[in-house]
């Protein structure tokens, strides 16, 4: 055998044992002998580049260099499915169905509604050739290196004489649509890590998933452990005219599809799966949060046709969150780093959707107030699909005249007792102790390290609390005085985490002047605001002297970031950092290197930006108006200089820039204006 042979034998053994393993469960072989065959097919691609091929079972590891997503339209639009959550309104589906379908007979596809994100796998001659999400469902981006990571995805079709459930032949060119899915136990060991690391949490598994799938390093994916299914195939020469039997036949051809997938005629039969499935899909490891209803048959699907959004011969049922009653005993009230501060119910613990729930957010006083909960009650928890709990109501069968004492909102802020503000417009009540509250100054320090901003990794809340109760510091710029010797206490076990965060400190001053201005912790000033004023300003300098005028003829800046960050530099304390921060060599301005890739070519411009891109995202093109100082607003007049006009332009628009004589400028032009 040739070694251009056995790498191809190679890559057809390792792809079935991946299916094996991954898909059905029943590995064949051992982990080391697949990690020798694994290494022998390395080996003897390393030695043969010419016969490269990214579907490899060894590009599953995926590669570390950093991509940017092409932006793919999608050959049929990727549709979403109306949703219901009432059986009531199922009744009018299935009704709805059979008088389209005038009286013929007609069998309803059940299946779980799968809690993730939609992709789009397109297939040729047996090969994965492109993954794409739905994004606005009519591009999406195409993720097909991240997806290639995904193990329960075939890359490779089976040949189907090997095929041991004796498949259908696959067609030459198909679609075939599912959902990427974050395993609960995936899910939950990565929070762990990063609970350790301090990063933020994840909220849910579909948030995981797709923070996963957008990562710009293939890599990275491959190290989460994605799952896939699939649920909808689509393309010219199908195998059969049902969908449910199609399903069959790709998960011949290797594809992960559901077991939980029923075909019935009756009401009743949907409502039983309905039923079992409620409770059943628990017990999953992955999240769904309903049921999919589809007329099985492809022919009769045409038939029925669709809506503007949605097709008729579809619906989603969401099952209801899950509630549980217990009884409130203490509501304690949380300072966060903006001063805001955030009532939350103590209860006793209960079993929700999984795990044990003891406190739950009352968000602010007006949410608290809504529910006019007593001390003592007995109050109805749910969890939804996100992972933090919330109280719903108080349980009125329970309620006793004898009732506990009624919740009130404190006045005092219970961390330095300062009186508490609400400013107009606001929910929140804040403690306006901005320079002396601890949980503020811990807080602000916290957002000034973290990795978006300073990004002094080394310092996580833990320690910054520790160096805060011995007194090391009180606010941001104390950071840049520290010594080895005062971290370390003198104690040699600590010398080397303290030097590596002193390093870390050092490296900071070199941190661009628009994330410092974020690391600043002015409201209201995000990432995308700091930038914006730090290309407008060019320096903190500049910045500081602008009037409330200045900042309101920032194209994205309103009043109340305008007025923010008015009062920001208007504090003396506020000053005194900045002046602190300089003296220790903070970039307080635009690189050189960021004021080149200014211009004023569209100065004086009002740009009104419409339609779907292909090279940049709305928000890109918006931040490139911005840099090369255009305007850009939302509705066209007369004042309007042009349209940036991208895919699918709506009529509306359309007619209206005609009507006023108002250019249509394409996405190419576009960028050649700006060039
Ligand atoms: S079928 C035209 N089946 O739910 C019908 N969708 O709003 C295409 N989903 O975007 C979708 N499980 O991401 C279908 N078994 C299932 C599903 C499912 C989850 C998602 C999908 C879609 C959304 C519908």
């Amino acid at each position: 055998m040739t070694e251009q042979e056995r790498i191809l034998q190679l890559r057809a053994e390792l792809h079935q044992h991946n299916h094996n393993y991954y898909v059905l469960n029943t590995p064949t072989i051992s982990d080391q002998e697949f990690d020798a065959l694994l290494r022998e097919l390395q080996e003897l691609e390393d030695r043969h580049p010419e016969l490269a091929d990214p579907n490899s079972p060894t590009q599953r590891v995926g590669s570390d260099l950093s991509q940017e997503f092409e932006t793919f339209v999608h050959v049929r639009p990727m549709l979403s499915l109306s949703n219901t959550y009432n059986i009531g309104e199922v009744a009018e589906f299935y009704q709805r169905v059979r008088e389209g379908l005038a009286g013929e007979d007609f069998e309803i596809c059940c299946e779980l509604k799968f809690d993730g994100l939609s992709i789009s796998l397109h297939y040729e001659d047996g090969r994965l050739v492109r993954a794409v999400t739905r994004g606005d469902g009519v591009q999406g981006d195409d993720v097909t290196a991240n997806v290639r990571t995904i193990r329960t995805i075939p890359l490779q079709l089976r040949p189907l004489s090997e095929s041991p459930n004796g498949g259908e032949n696959w067609p030459r060119s198909f679609e075939i649509r599912g959902e990427i899915l974050m395993p609960w136990s995936s899910f939950e060991a990565l929070n762990r890590e990063r609970e350790a690391r301090e990063e933020p949490l994840f909220a849910n598994p579909r948030n995981a998933a797709s923070g996963t799938l957008k990562s710009k390093q293939a890599s990275v994916v491959a190290e989460r452990k994605l799952d896939a299914y699939l649920y909808y195939l689509l393309g010219d020469e199908l195998p059969a005219d049902g969908h449910y039997e199609n399903l069959q036949a790709a998960r011949s051809w290797g594809f992960q599809i559901s077991d939980a997938m029923r075909k019935v005629r009756t009401l009743e039969e949907i409502e039983a799966f309905i039923n079992y499935w409620d409770t059943a899909r628990k017990d999953l490891p992955v999240a769904t949060d309903g049921i999919v209803l589809k007329v099985n048959s492809m022919r009769q699907q045409r038939a029925l046709g669709m809506t503007a959004k949605s097709p008729r011969w579809a619906i989603a049922y969401k099952f209801q969150a899950e509630q549980q009653s217990t009884i409130l005993r203490e509501v304690t009230f949380q300072v966060g780093r903006t001063g805001a501060v955030t009532p939350v119910a103590n209860m006793d613990p209960v079993q929700l959707s999984g795990t044990v729930v003891r406190r739950a957010t009352l968000h602010n006083a007006d949410f608290m107030d809504s529910l006019d909960l007593h001390v003592g009650d007995h109050v109805l928890v749910e969890k939804g699909g996100e992972i933090i709990p919330k109280i719903v109501a108080v349980d009125e069968a329970f309620i006793t005249p004898e009732r506990g004492p009624k919740v009130e909102f404190i006045r005092h802020c219970p961390e330095c007792g300062a009186e508490l503000v609400r400013y107009e417009g606001e929910a929140a009540w804040y403690c306006p102790n901005e320079t002396g509250c601890p949980p503020q100054l811990k807080g602000r320090i916290e957002h000034f390290v973290s990795r978006r901003a300073m990004n002094i990794d080394t310092l996580g809340p833990e320690t910054i609390e520790d160096f805060f109760a011995r007194g090391l510091i009180r606010d941001y710029a104390d950071l840049y005085t520290l010594t080895v010797d005062q971290l370390s206490g003198y104690n040699d076990t600590r010398i080397r985490s303290a030097r590596k965060t002193i390093q870390a400190i050092e490296a900071s001053r070199q941190v661009p002047f628009e994330r410092v201005l974020f690391a600043l912790g002015i409201r209201f000033v995000g990432e995308t605001v700091a930038k914006t004023l730090a290309r407008r300003f060019r320096s903190i300098d500049a910045l500081a002297h602008a009037t409330l005028d200045d900042l309101l003829q920032v194209n994205t800046i309103g009043a109340a970031i305008a007025e923010s960050v008015i009062r920001w530099f208007a504090d003396a304390d506020n000053a005194f950092l900045v002046e602190r921060l300089r003296a220790q060599g903070l970039q307080l301005q635009l690189s050189d290197a960021a004021i080149a890739e200014q211009s004023d070519r569209l100065a004086g411009k009002t740009i009104v930006i419409s339609g779907v891109f292909a090279h940049h995202s709305r928000d890109e093109y918006k931040a490139l108006i911005e840099q090369h100082g255009g305007k850009n607003t939302g509705s066209i007049s007369a004042k309007t200089s042009f349209i940036l006009a991208g895919d699918n332009m709506g009529p509306a628009k359309l007619e209206k820039a005609q009507k006023l004589g108002v250019p249509i400028v394409s996405e190419d032009e576009f960028l050649q204006m700006i060039e």
